[in-house]
């Protein structure tokens, strides 16, 4: 890991609740990680993108619109850190294009990696799903709220092969498990 690359992760974490670099960001930034070898892209600037594509989601007042509001907050730290332009660029797409509900549909390789590892560290984060919810909306509510979650990243934001293969164990079982809850309802 570069110099430079290993300062701004400190700078990342330190910008986050730490559940939220543990359970989300480090997850995103280690399936980017996996991704960008199977599709042999520039690996630093894919980390970097990772890294930097919830930063505007850091100020907790602007999650709605994080996708918008993280883009000068990355675009100060990559120059900052004398960056090139054309890096400079690629992120500003990646962080703009991360949702599928939301911006541009990513177009460059590292930004259609990140989408996808966004969507895949989901799938390791069951528990922490219902923790991060409680208290919002009743538990039949934040089953639901999870389950179209995971079939809106498993539809929508999956779009690479090699991805979607990395996580479709687990989300079988994320439905198998959701489901069952309902089980003895239906026995008669
Ligand atoms: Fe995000
Ligand atoms: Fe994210």
């Amino acid at each position: 890991m570069s110099k430079k690359l290993a300062k701004i992760r400190k700078l990342v974490k330190s910008k986050f609740e730490e559940n939220d670099w543990k359970y989300h960001i480090l997850p995103v930034v280690n399936y980017t990680k996996k991704l960008a070898r199977i599709y042999k892209v520039d690996r630093e600037v894919a980390e970097l993108a990772a890294l930097l594509h919830d930063i505007g989601r850091a100020d907790i007042k602007h999650d709605e619109d994080h996708h918008i509001v993280g883009i000068p907050i990355a675009e100060k730290i990559l120059r900052n850190f004398d960056y090139p332009e054309k890096v400079i660029e690629e992120i500003k797409h990646v962080i703009a294009s991360h949702r599928t509900s939301k911006g541009p549909k990513p177009r460059s390789i590292i930004a259609k990696i990140v989408a996808n590892a966004d969507a895949m560290a989901h799938f390791d984060i069951l528990p922490v799903f219902f923790w991060w919810r409680h208290g919002r909306e009743n538990f039949e509510e934040t089953v639901e709220w999870v389950k179209n979650k995971t079939e809106k990243d498993w539809q929508k934001k999956l779009t690479l092969p090699g991805a979607k293969k990395m996580v479709e164990k687990k989300y079988k079982a994320i439905k198998l498990l959701l489901n069952s809850l309902r089980y003895h309802e239906k026995e008669k």
